[in-house]
């Protein structure tokens, strides 16, 4: 049976993941009707990955025992400056979302619930390949500029990227 602390801190996980999930669907929407396709159509496959990692707690909350909770949702930011505000707001948020991953293992360190702390290593990792992977289309996105031919090969690589992560699921 979990313990109430760590119950409590996996739902306020659970928010967050909806919130992420929701955040990057608004995110896909903008850049969808702003004129970049491939960034809006990776962003639409990382708002389901962010659904399945909701889903992954939700489910062990309740084969556990307890009771996970659907989260109130508040809405995300509905417009952005460009592609790379977007962007650059999605690595902030991953770092927010490692270090709140940090903050629910130290909770299950504190309440010795080793299993929930090794079932939680599964988002330790993800949060590494998640950050790695933003910085990576930062640093693309950087490196080719911001005029619109740079914009266009830019996509052409998300494009890429969103292939390969289809392939790979
Ligand atoms: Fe579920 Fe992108 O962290």
């Amino acid at each position: 049976m979990l313990k109430q602390k760590v119950v409590d801190a996996l739902n306020k996980q659970i928010e967050l993941e909806h919130f992420s999930s929701q955040l990057y669907l608004a995110m896909a929407s903008w850049a969808e009707t702003n004129g970049f396709e491939a960034s809006g159509n990776f962003l639409y496959e990382h708002s389901d990955e962010e659904r399945q990692h909701m889903l992954k707690l939700f489910r062990f909350v309740n084969d556990r025992g307890a009771h996970a909770i659907v989260p109130q949702s508040d809405q995300p930011k509905i417009t952005y400056e460009s592609i790379r505000a977007i962007y650059s707001e999605i690595l902030e948020h991953e770092i927010m979302i490692s270090n709140a991953i940090s903050e629910l293992v130290g909770v299950c360190i504190d309440e010795r619930d080793f299993t929930t702390q090794n079932f939680l290593q599964w988002y330790v990792a993800e949060q590494i390949e998640e950050e790695s992977l933003f910085r990576t289309v930062l640093d693309k996105l950087n490196l080719l500029g911001n005029d619109k031919a740079s914009l266009f090969m830019f996509e052409k690589e998300i494009e890429l990227m969103t292939n390969a992560m289809k392939e790979s699921e």
